[in-house]
């Protein structure tokens, strides 16, 4: 397998914060516990890549303190490529993550040296690569702009593109363009799609999704439902996976990271998208029954024990 995913995206460090309950806006809580994890959306993606054996290289911007040399050294050890991982003056991303008894999370990003990442790295990397990137992968945690320039230019060299426009931002009309599927998450897509922020039931997110597909064109859509599990509209088919059976969420932090990152790879390594759809739900579901976002995600071996089963190539 000499084609290889590109993610283009964050590093951050999680401080973890454990709590009962979520305070109230000007309330004092005393907190369980706080631990520092790894995180950033397009570090969590690649390492998902990485752990289903798919080779991986991630374009980011680390900051010149002790978080960046840790960071780094956790990308290292989990077998993405930072070749094209530079180190900015500034310091690194951070992100504070308050995680309550159900598992559920806020989430407040300082973007740090993410914030900073150029056009010249991105041309450095694909330059170099040329047709061997098979997917790129973008998060909203860098500047739109700069993925519209990596999927303009990944795209005429025969890339797929994939976003996963999280944290929600507008969507340029020609980012919209230059991608080939969406990864959205239901309130991402209301908002996107109805420019709402209450939560649609599955039904009203199949119509969201076919609503917006039939403006944008024939590009793949995928919303997690959470407890509803998933739809997808792809190649004109709408498929719909229930979710997996779960004892007892921990933490749903960098689940969808899980996700997007799975789905990929397990297309990358030739398996059929409703398959691919399904590795990736159950490698979101095991990781939210464990503590942080990419230390909780699964291995290939974890998820699929027939290796070759439906291998392509
Ligand atoms: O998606 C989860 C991630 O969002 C966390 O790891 C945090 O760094 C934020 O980027």
């Amino acid at each position: 397998m000499n084609s290889r995913i590109c993610v283009l995206g964050s590093i951050n460090m999680d401080m973890i914060i454990r709590v009962d309950k979520f305070p109230q806006t000007g309330e004092t809580i005393t907190g369980l516990s706080c631990e520092l994890m790894p995180g950033g959306k397009g570090a969590n993606q690649a390492i998902a890549v990485a752990n289903m054996g798919v080779p991986v290289d991630l374009i980011g911007l680390l900051g010149n303190d002790e978080f960046g040399r840790i960071l780094r050294d956790h990308l290292i050890a989990a077998n993405v490529n930072i070749n094209d991982v530079a180190q900015s003056k500034s310091s690194s991303g951070m992100a504070v993550v308050t995680v309550d008894g159900e598992g559920s999370n806020q989430i407040v990003v300082i973007p740090g040296s993410n914030a900073l990442l150029r056009r010249e790295i991105v041309d450095g990397y694909l330059t170099r690569q040329g047709s061997t990137v098979r997917y790129i992968i973008s998060q909203f945690e860098v500047s739109p702009d700069l993925i519209n320039y990596a999927f303009n230019k990944a795209k005429s060299l025969g890339a797929i593109t994939v976003l996963n426009p999280s944290p929600l931002q507008p969507i340029p009309r020609e980012l919209i363009e230059q991608t080939d599927m969406f990864i959205f998450n239901k309130s991402e897509l209301a908002q996107v799609v109805a420019l709402t922020n209450s939560i649609p039931s599955p039904n009203d997110a199949l119509h969201m999704a076919l609503r917006w597909r039939q403006e944008i064109g024939k590009k793949t859509v995928v919303v997690t439902l959470g407890e509803n599990g998933l739809l997808a509209i792809h190649k004109d088919r709408i498929i719909k996976q229930p979710a997996q059976n779960i004892a007892h969420v921990i933490d749903t932090t960098g689940a969808g990271d899980c996700f997007c990152g799975s789905l990929v790879a397990f297309l990358h390594r030739g398996y059929p998208f409703d398959e691919s759809l399904a590795f990736a739900q159950k490698a979101a579901a095991y990781s939210i029954q464990r503590r942080g976002a990419s230390p909780s995600f699964p291995k290939f071996r974890t998820l699929v024990t027939n290796k070759m089963k439906g291998e392509m190539k």
